[in-house]
């Protein structure tokens, strides 16, 4: 079995921090979000991948690099445009050959393992598996409807859903995906959309399972759950010090710190993560934060937020909370007269005041 890793696309829901960055980059706690769908597969014992990319495909090659990290082999598949998850599937076609392959979207987090999916379906060889957990939101993604345990259709974010089962961005296909991926239309959005390929297999009578995700689920794809991703990984860190923390600071509850990290006259509440070399003085890290390397923080409070490396943080008025700040970003009060704000912004950022 093959794997297939989405990391093309746009990520338009999450700018300005897109314009600059993979959004399949973005670190959750202070791990690229697509290493977490990498090493679920790779326990599994799948050793072949290919990952899907478009116009940051230099900058995913660059932070993942050829897989010996995890004992695999990578290999790189430019998609020309990002015209839908079944566009990507065809475009990957040389690559998978006829192999079975688990597809997994590239910004998408899942808790549990996939070592199970993987046997099961090399066991049963049904067609195709699909993931399905229930959401309070539909709409925004494909939806499916179960009849007596069988899929009985599936509908890409449907105006009026008919169950509240979402699909979840990683699925498992033998080769007869590339049959149904070969005479599918563009869908309303304009994209060839792997709901439909799938909804053609079950259309032919092609046995589709269904597994509901047990533990959570996260699509990265808004700021929001970006966050929540990022809160749900910390919960389960361990704590560990490779830094330097002075007499005068706290640490509290569990916090990761980088080697090189210095933290002084300052409280750290875990579950947080400060990456390598960062500088904390005189500041409050509350929890769900991620710090990642190379950022300073000089008397500012910080809570819930990711810090993607590179920053300067200092003396803001206000306590930074719910906060996603892009690398090399820099934040500083400045005292004195007249009382002003300097933002400079890149398109579609946003700020939030008190
Ligand atoms: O997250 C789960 C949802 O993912 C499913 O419920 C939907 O059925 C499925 O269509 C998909 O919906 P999204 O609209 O969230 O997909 P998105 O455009 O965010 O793309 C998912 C990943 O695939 C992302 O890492 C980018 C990558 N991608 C996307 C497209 C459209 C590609 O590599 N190539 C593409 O052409």
């Amino acid at each position: 079995m093959k794997a297939l890793i989405l990391a093309g696309g746009t990520g338009s829901r999450l700018r300005p921090i897109t314009y600059s960055m993979a959004k399949q980059l973005v670190p959750v706690a202070n791990k690229p979000v697509i290493e977490y769908g990498i090493e679920s597969i790779a326990e599994a014992g799948i050793k072949d991948f290919g990952i899907i990319v478009g116009d940051t495909g230099p900058a995913v090659e660059k932070a993942v690099g050829d897989g010996s990290r995890w004992g695999i082999n990578i290999t790189y598949i430019p998609q020309d445009a990002p015209l839908g998850l079944a566009h990507a599937v065809k475009t990957a076609q040389p690559f998978l050959g006829d192999d079975d392959f688990i597809m997994y979207l590239g910004d998408n987090l899942i808790k549990s393992s996939v070592v199970t999916l993987v046997t099961e379906f090399q066991a049963y060889r049904p067609a195709a598996t699909i993931l399905l957990t229930p959401v309070p939101n539909p709409s925004d993604f494909g939806v499916a409807e179960l009849e007596n345990d069988r899929v009985a259709r599936l509908e890409e974010k449907p105006k009026n859903p008919r169950s509240n089962l979402a699909l979840v961005g990683v699925y498992l296909f033998d080769r007869r995906i590339h049959d149904s991926i070969a005479v599918l239309k563009p869908s309303p959005r304009g994209e060839y959309e792997i709901t439909d390929a799938i909804q053609g297999l079950i259309d032919t009578k092609l046995d589709v399972r269904s597994h509901i995700v047990e533990g959570w689920w996260k699509d990265t794809g808004t700021v929001d759950a970006m966050l929540e991703a990022n809160r749900l990984i910390l919960e389960d860190i361990y704590a560990r010090n490779e830094g330097e923390v002075d007499a005068a600071s706290k640490i509290e509850g569990r916090v990761k710190i980088g080697a090189g990290a210095v933290i002084k006259n300052s409280i750290v509440r875990g579950p947080a993560v400060i990456g390598a070399n960062c500088r904390i003085e005189n500041s409050f890290v509350g929890p769900f934060t991620a710090l990642a390397e190379n950022t300073t923080l000089t008397g500012t409070e910080i809570e819930n937020s990711i810090v993607m490396g590179d920053c300067t943080i200092e003396h803001t008025p206000s306590r930074l909370a719910n906060c996603l700040i892009g690398r090399g970003a820099s934040i500083k009060r400045e005292q004195g007269m007249p009382k002003t704000m300097q933002l400079v912004l890149g398109d579609s950022s946003s700020v939030v005041m008190p």
